[in-house]
């Protein structure tokens, strides 16, 4: 499975790709808000630094809810650097733009999916990943990480090329549960890549080997 951050935070992606196990970033409009990053030629800049730090894909996402203007932002988003992948919503414009992006060769990630149905449509559009938000499903009382399963099952029975990358990830659990369904990809908060590293038999068994060390080297 793929680990991917979900931050458009410089300093938190500088920190997961130097621990060495990163693949990729996410972003989206809400995470570049968070960064105070605004205006077109500063976001453009963003999405390139952020490709400088990291070796795999990095999405990077769509404001228009139009088709036109969804390819005219698409594209330019795809020429800034080869590690862009297009984020698109799904509504009926994104399919359409989606489709036609697979049919470029312009790689791109479904947004906002909450349901096997979206998915289907997405993976029918061509798309390169699609992103189940299973946080926000969890909010209102739905298991996001059954949907998890239910999208890689259809995905695997029907030799779907896309990829599941679980989204809205907030703890360790959801990335253990989307392991053991077989998600291709979890983006996450950097606390919770971090959080996996977490056991406190872990902590004791090393202060015990660092102060056994120490009885017989001082
Ligand atoms: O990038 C999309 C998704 O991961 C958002 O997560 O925590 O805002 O539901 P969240």
């Amino acid at each position: 499975m793929k680990f991917f951050i979900d931050t458009a935070n410089l300093d938190q992606i500088r920190e997961a790709q130097a621990l060495g196990v990163l693949d990729g970033v996410t972003t989206n409009p809400s995470l570049m808000a968070k960064e105070g990053i605004a205006g077109k030629e500063n976001i453009l800049n963003h999405y390139l630094q952020i490709c400088e730090i990291v070796d795999g894909d990095v999405s990077a996402e769509v404001i228009s809810t139009d088709y036109e203007g969804m390819i005219k932002e698409g594209e330019e988003l795809a020429a800034l650097h080869p590690q862009i992948v297009v984020k698109v919503p799904i509504i009926k414009d994104g399919i359409k733009a989606i489709k036609y992006f697979s049919s470029k060769g312009i790689r791109t990630n479904c947004t906002l999916v909450f349901s096997a149905g979206q998915a289907l449509l997405a993976a029918k559009a061509g798309a390169t990943y699609v992103s189940p938000f299973i946080g926000r499903l969890d909010d209102n009382s739905v298991d996001g990480v059954e949907l998890i399963g239910q999208i890689v099952d259809m995905y695997n029975y029907y030799e779907f090329d896309t990829k599941v990358l679980a989204a809205s990830i907030r703890h360790t659990m959801h990335i253990i549960k989307c392991m053991e369904m077989g998600a291709d990809v979890a983006t996450c908060p950097l606390s919770a890549i971090l959080g996996l590293l977490k056991h406190p038999l872990t902590d004791i068994g090393l202060k015990q080997f660092i102060d056994d060390y120490n009885k017989l080297n001082k």
